[in-house]
């Protein structure tokens, strides 16, 4: 897919966040507990999903989709232990499965994940818990097969707050009765979703600042469930409104995208948040430094979106990427596109123009996509982003989005067909 965009519009209006596509993966892996039907409400309509959805039908899941967003999910007959290679390799977060399927079947083979190629991202801790948890774990011709003839409750402390090696290890906790405490566990507002989810299903989780205390049960029950919104897309349009100087409001919860706002304010932005979303009021920003953090600190999953915007800052800002190895993708191709910016190890050095030509520019994963979009937005001339699929396993019709606020910006797919 090529997506055009002529720069220079101010964008105008309201965009919607939409549900947390980090968060709507787990809490579909977290239907796997449970043979009634739990019904989830604003799924995101992104690829991720559909990878997701259509992993939990092949496990032994049938999904009835309500409305839009809404899905009521359940079993059908027996789970299934092998999770398909095709559909693990598309998308990392789908290696969560691990756990819900061992503690239901005591077995699980599932492929090493695939997903963006940001850096190495191993697996290690998800095993290392699932092993302290009484499991064996075994890699044969780049298949995990996990094995247990009894999980017991312990004590588990992780070299990282990974995400999803906390996940991982919360819904696996959740069905082995008795109390298992996560140590050093990741503190994203979507592992408290996840956390949420969970007590509803049953389960006891006591969230404390250095670990959660988890309450395994027997038996897991159905539940309701409403995804809260996405903070990296609400990210992504703030972003938009910044680069192109505009008055927009975001719809989604203020609270989770603090982090980031608190660094924007750092920029001279200026922005009021009430219960409903964020309003940006557009105005030239300044250089910053920052450096990516697990939560509260600032999201990686943000930081090449801020890349492009600090592209355009006057003075010269520093990008410290601490999470993933390679995640400065799309630096070569926004210096295509004129703007200073040298890597050197995992930072990024932005020298401010005060312009970005418009060029052919390739996107390498779902959120550098989605930057070279944001500096299509500012750039003079038109931008053409080739994308092989990655912004639409993220985003909900980002393009299209942007075009409502009043952004020219066109799609033209592979078969050559344009909207
Ligand atoms: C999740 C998010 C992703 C985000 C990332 C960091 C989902 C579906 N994805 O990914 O969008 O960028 O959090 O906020 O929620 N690590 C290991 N061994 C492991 C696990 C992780 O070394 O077993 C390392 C990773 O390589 C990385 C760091 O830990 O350097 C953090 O990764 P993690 O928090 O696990 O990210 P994900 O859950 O994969």
């Amino acid at each position: 897919m090529k997506i055009f965009i002529e720069g220079g519009r101010r964008l105008k209006g309201e965009a919607q966040a939409g549900g947390a596509k980090n968060s709507a993966l787990p809490l579909l892996a977290a239907t796997l507990l449970t043979d009634d039907e739990v019904i989830l409400r604003q799924i995101p309509n992104v690829e991720d999903v559909r990878t997701m959805l259509k992993m939990l039908e092949r496990l032994g899941k049938s999904i009835v989709a309500l409305d839009h967003t809404t899905y009521s999910i359940r079993s059908h007959g027996k789970l299934c232990s092998t999770a398909p290679f095709e559909l693990v390799k598309k998308m990392r977060a789908s290696f969560v499965v691990l756990g819900p399927l061992l503690v239901r079947l005591g077995q699980a083979e599932v492929p090493l994940p695939g997903g963006c190629v940001i850096g190495q991202r191993p697996v290690d801790f998800h095993l290392k818990g699932l092993q302290a948890l009484g499991a064996r774990a075994e890699l044969i011709n780049g298949v995990v097969h996990a094995q247990a003839e009894k999980l017991s409750p312990t004590e588990i402390y992780l070299d990282f707050p990974s995400v999803g090696a906390t996940e991982q290890l919360m819904m696996t906790a959740a069905l082995i009765p008795g109390l298992t405490t996560i140590h050093n566990p990741a503190h994203e507002p979507e592992v408290y979703d996840l956390a949420n989810l969970l007590m509803k299903m049953g389960a006891g989780v006591t969230i404390e600042p250095t670990k959660f205390i988890m309450e395994g049960v027997d038996k897991l029950k159905g539940t309701d469930h409403e995804i809260i919104p996405d903070r990296m897309t609400a990210g992504t349009y703030l972003v938009a409104g910044a680069i192109t100087h505009s008055e927009i409001f975001v719809r989604c919860h203020p609270a989770h995208l603090e982090p980031v706002l608190s660094k924007m304010r750092e920029m001279g932005l200026e922005f009021q948040a009430n219960s409903e979303g964020v309003q940006l009021w557009g105005q030239p920003y300044r250089s910053v430094e920052l450096e990516t953090r697990p939560y509260p600190g600032f999201p990686t999953d943000l930081q090449p979106q801020m890349t492009a915007l600090l592209a355009l800052a006057s003075g010269e800002s520093l990008v410290k990427e601490t999470l993933f190895e390679n995640r400065f993708s799309h630096v070569p191709e926004l210096v295509r596109m004129s703007a200073n910016i040298r890597v050197v190890g995992n930072t990024a050095l932005v020298k401010g123009v005060d312009h970005l030509e418009g060029t052919a520019v390739q996107a390498t994963d779902i959120r550098a996509g989605a930057a070279l979009v944001l500096a299509g937005l500012a750039a003079r001339g038109t931008t053409t982003v080739v994308d092989p699929g990655y912004i639409a396993r993220g985003y909900e019709n980002l393009p299209s989005e942007l075009r409502k606020l009043g952004a020219a910006i066109m799609i033209e797919d592979d078969k050559g067909g344009e909207t």
